[in-house]
């Protein structure tokens, strides 16, 4: 059953069910791509199909299932873009969505659709900036809605039991059967349907059939972040790149970002990915030295992909606290506008 554009609603079919509704809001991705030829799993557009129509996809199934049976379920179009195109502007208009929707006491908990590709970046703006005492699902595929065998509909199933599980809250991210937190959660893998993993931490549970199983604490709720407001306002976020320590880095990005700050956008922060332990070569540093002394904050995290930096006594900069250096870039932007 197709279900039309924005706030279209599956009423609950039973009289005795709870009240709590779910929301299911789509910015996009594969899980709403399009390709020219069935089963093409590659050549595809991102952000094609409604998340009104993703949502009637599985809605018979969902009706199958005890934890959803009798729900009333809500589809909005906040984007539809695919994620590698993801930046402020989307953000702004699904962080303001999933705090109204968060904050209406019928809601018991928000699915976001979202591709892989950007994914853990606005998991962690969400958690970050909300720390939300309901659940925030995000929901995601590997495969293009037209695959012959899409993943989606599968991981949308998976999220929309998540979020009605007993206990959840929080940001997380469900895909392949596993829920993993917005805090360690990192794309893996290229290709795979499993193409997530939460690092040393592993995932918080996983969905078998509709059930949930978990092995670790939901993460804490707080008092929204101070940046929502000034986020949700019109005007640009403080500008934070991103620079990686490799061989023969000799800070020459870093100088050409300090010159074009004189004329465009003011740099305001730096997160440096170094190498191991979060080591830097010799004349990046010197370059983040020069950026320091012109008003530039610098947090230095590492390129590996478990573990994290651990701090020494001689440390030239903070490090990202365990972040990945696309998160921490999406922190200093938020310390910075606090
Ligand atoms: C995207 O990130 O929007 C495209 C890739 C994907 O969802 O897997």
């Amino acid at each position: 059953m197709p279900i039309p554009t924005p706030s279209a609603s599956l009423e609950p079919t039973a009289r005795h069910v709870p009240a709590q509704r779910l929301v299911v809001l789509g910015t996009g991705g594969t899980i709403a791509g399009r390709a020219r030829a069935a089963g093409d799993n590659v050549g595809y557009t991102a952000g094609e199909v409604s998340v009104a129509d993703l949502l009637a996809g599985v809605s018979d199934m969902a009706g199958r299932l005890p934890a959803l049976a009798g729900r009333g379920l809500e589809a909005e179009q906040v984007a539809q873009v695919d994620s590698k195109d993801m930046g402020p502007a989307v953000w702004r208009a699904l962080l303001e969505r999933v705090a109204h929707h968060l904050a209406r006491p019928e809601v018991a908990g928000v699915v976001v659709t979202h591709g892989t590709d950007t994914l853990e970046e606005t998991a962690w703006l969400l958690q970050a900036v909300l720390s939300p005492a309901k659940p925030v699902v995000l929901a995601c595929a590997m495969r293009p809605a037209t695959a012959l065998v899409p993943d989606g509909p599968q991981n949308l199933m998976d999220a929309l039991c998540v979020a009605v599980a007993p206990g959840a809250r929080g940001v997380v991210a469900v895909c392949a059967g596993q829920v993993h937190q917005a805090r360690y959660v990192q794309k893996v893998h290229t290709y795979r349907l499993d193409a997530f993993d939460s690092g040393d931490a592993g995932p918080l549970g996983c969905v078998e059939e509709g059930r949930l199983r978990v092995w670790q604490a939901w993460p804490e709720p707080a008092a929204p972040s101070r940046a929502l407001a000034p986020l949700l306002a019109s005007g640009a976020w403080p500008r934070v790149e991103l620079v990686t320590s490799h061989a023969g880095a000799d800070g020459a990005l870093v100088r050409a970002l300090l010159a074009a700050s004189d004329t465009g956008a003011p740099l305001r922060g730096l997160v440096v990915a170094g190498t191991g332990n979060g080591t830097l070569h010799t004349d990046l540093q010197d370059a983040l030295v020069q950026a320091q002394a012109a008003g530039v904050v610098v947090r230095r995290g590492t390129r590996c992909a478990y573990g994290q930096v651990v701090p020494g006594p001689h440390d030239a900069w903070p490090d990202t606290g365990g972040l990945s250096p696309v998160k921490a870039r999406l922190s200093l932007v938020l310390d910075l506008m606090g």
